[in-house]
């Protein structure tokens, strides 16, 4: 355990959880965490079979993660030497990707003897929003990407309770299927975003999803088939793009604020690849809610984000990370084994 941040501690934060190698170092200083580098390599080996290729991204991975640690030091100015712990996705993902990253991430800190942090990838996310407003629990925190939609209320650091996720579809994959199904190309969020600027918001009336029931759960795949519907009627990939963009943003909205009233919360963290969504951040402009997104480079899947969890458990001097924890492809934000929701739970008993 490092007993004190006196001068910058160098944190490396390693993310392999699907097909992005995202290699970062944070230097936790006296001020706080802050992002010296952001590496990611994102793969294009999948574009022709249409999804992830789990074996493939395995074997990227691999190959890439090598180039990537030494860009990373030279980005933020340091040396091997210099770090001062490690960290790296353990769950959730897909599991020969995620063996690569947490296996790299934990021989390099044996080889360092240096501290090392097991994180979970949306706590991950969560770090990447709540660190650029300098926030601390409680409040609420919505992951919006391609694998999630899950809205968390965490009272305290490290304790996080599921306020509601999505019943079938996560929204950035129905941003990508619309896309996909108007033409406009991968990866879908930004293409159907930059088609709606053209189009118009209510030319196809979309009901934005569960809004006006009760609860807190999300669902996208009846608009995604209204979408379909819409375009075989002969809509336009710009009208169809704006319409589903607000829908999608009202839902998203709408129930993050019912459940910011529910819980008694007056800030919200919102990342994830979707959380990139111009709409998405003016809707929450106008919620009256304090909201917090992550710095460009930070909303997609990369290390840094890993980097900062860890460095959040350092500065909270919660126990590293057993080299023993293994990766788990399907972990609910709680408890995840040794790793550091799990540590801060620990620690609060
Ligand atoms: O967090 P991320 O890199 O990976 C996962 O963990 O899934 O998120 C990727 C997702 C994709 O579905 C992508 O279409 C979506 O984020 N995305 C966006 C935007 N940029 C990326 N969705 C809406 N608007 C955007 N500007
Ligand atoms: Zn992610």
């Amino acid at each position: 355990m490092l007993a004190c941040v006196s001068e910058p501690v160098y944190l490396l934060g390693i993310d392999t959880s699907c097909d992005d190698t995202g290699v970062g170092v944070v230097a936790l200083t006296a001020s706080g965490p802050e992002v010296r580098a952001n590496v990611v390599w994102s793969q294009t080996v999948h574009a022709e079979y249409g999804g992830v290729m789990p074996e493939l991204a395995s074997r990227e991975h691999v190959e890439r993660i090598d180039q990537l640690l030494p860009q990373a030091l030279a980005e933020a100015s340091i040396e091997l030497a210099d770090l001062g712990a490690v960290a790296a996705t353990s769950g959730p993902g897909l599991m020969g990707a995620l063996l690569v990253g947490l296996m790299y991430g934990k021989g390099l800190a044996q080889a360092l003897t240096v501290p090392f942090y097991a994180v979970h990838h949306l706590e991950g996310h969560v770090y990447a929003a709540a660190t650029e407003e300098n926030l601390a629990p409680p409040y609420l925190a919505l992951v919006v990407s391609g694998g999630h939609t899950h809205l968390f209320d965490v009272p305290t650091q490290g304790e996080y309770h599921l306020v509601g996720a999505t019943r079938d579809d996560a929204v950035g994959e129905a941003f990508d299927k619309v896309a996909r199904l108007a033409g406009l190309g991968y990866p879908g969020g930004p293409a159907i975003s930059a088609a709606a600027e053209r189009g118009d918001p209510l030319a196809i009336p979309f009901k934005p999803p569960l809004q006006g029931q009760a609860g807190f759960e999300f669902s996208f795949s009846g608009l995604k088939t209204a979408a379909l519907l819409a375009h075989q009627r002969g809509a336009s990939a710009e009208d169809l793009a704006a319409s589903f963009q607000r829908a999608a943003v009202r839902a998203l909205v709408g129930t993050s604020v019912r459940a910011a009233e529910a819980y008694g919360r007056e800030t919200l963290v919102v990342s994830g690849g979707v959380a990139a969504n111009r709409e998405l951040r003016a809707a929450f402009a106008q919620t009256g809610l304090r909201v917090a997104f992550p710095a460009g480079g930070l909303n997609t899947d990369n290390g840094a984000m890993i980097a900062l969890a860890g460095a959040a458990a350092l500065q909270a001097r919660q126990t590293s990370s057993d080299l023993g924890v293994s990766a788990a492809a399907y972990v609910p934000l709680a408890p995840l084994p040794g790793g550091s929701a799990a540590a801060a739970r620990r620690k609060a008993r």
